[in-house]
């Protein structure tokens, strides 16, 4: 479904992303950890198109990617959330999520007959009640709290109707009720079927928790691949990313 190989992009001297090549089965979920650094972000930038690697393929359903404008990459079933939220600060959460569908990438879904313009309405309504949301339509978003910030920028890719939904640390920056309740929601949608999501995260009880399969990247190389118990137990993981030998838990 989503398949990356030999990804390549570097700033200047810097290798942000190193020759990667990772598989994201369809409906699977997947966690992309590493230090502060590693590359993460930069390898969802390539993904969503925000930046044009240096080389390399991304094929979604068969079909090369790689250096396409972000508005073709969203059209074509991939959404994202942000690291930092990007949202229309003035806009009430229900205008934001119907502005976005009728944004460039969400208004050519709406000619497309996916989303006629009165129907907008009813769309922003069902992504409200699947995150929760519901009771904010009428806030401001630039006055919700930064948990409920960080859920209407998940809802503004997700009201796209997006295959694959790309989560750069969702839960960064919440405390631990919000980060239950966010990450709850997550798997709840990931967990009803249809939707193929890679997270990126640095809590690693979470990355453990939900993730069928998890990558690690270091120095923008991908370091190790495995489940839970194999990505735990990595010598090479536990000095990269862990810093330290951690003891067993209980
Ligand atoms: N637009 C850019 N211009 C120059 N250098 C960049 C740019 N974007 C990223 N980098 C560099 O690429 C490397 C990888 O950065 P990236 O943001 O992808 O890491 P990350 O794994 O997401 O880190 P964090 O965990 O802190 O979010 C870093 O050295 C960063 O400084
Ligand atoms: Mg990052």
């Amino acid at each position: 479904m989503l398949k990356v190989e030999n990804l390549r992009k570097s700033f200047g001297g810097v290798l942000a992303t190193d020759n990667v090549s990772i598989e994201f089965p369809r409906e699977s979920l997947t966690a992309v950890i590493g230090p502060n650094g590693a590359g993460k972000t930069t390898f969802f930038n390539l993904i969503s198109g925000a930046i044009a690697p240096d080389s390399g393929r991304i094929l979604l359903d068969g079909e090369d990617i790689a250096g396409r404008r972000c508005a073709d990459i969203v059209r074509r079933g991939i959404g994202r959330a942000f690291q930092v939220s990007k949202l229309f600060a003035s806009l009430t959460v229900e205008e934001s999520l119907r502005a976005a569908l009728m944004s460039p990438a969400g208004k050519s879904l709406s000619l497309r007959g996916r989303f006629p313009l009165p129907q907008t309405r009813d769309r922003a309504w069902e992504v409200m009640t699947q995150l929760g949301l519901q009771d904010k339509a009428e806030t401001v978003s630039g006055n919700l709290s930064h948990g409920d910030q960080k859920l209407l920028d998940m809802a503004l890719a997700l009201v796209l109707q997006p295959k694959v939904l790309l989560l750069d640390e969702p839960v960064a920056g919440m405390g631990p009720e919000e980060r239950e309740q966010m990450i709850n929601t997550v798997h709840a949608l990931w967990n009803k079927g249809g939707l193929t999501v890679v997270l990126i995260e640095h809590d690693m009880e979470i990355v453990f928790r939900v993730s069928q399969r998890i990558f690690v990247l270091a120095r923008g190389a991908l370091l190790a691949e495995g489940d839970a118990d194999a990505i735990r137990s990595d010598p090479k993981v536990i000095e990269a990313y862990l810093g330290k030998p951690r003891e067993p838990r209980a």
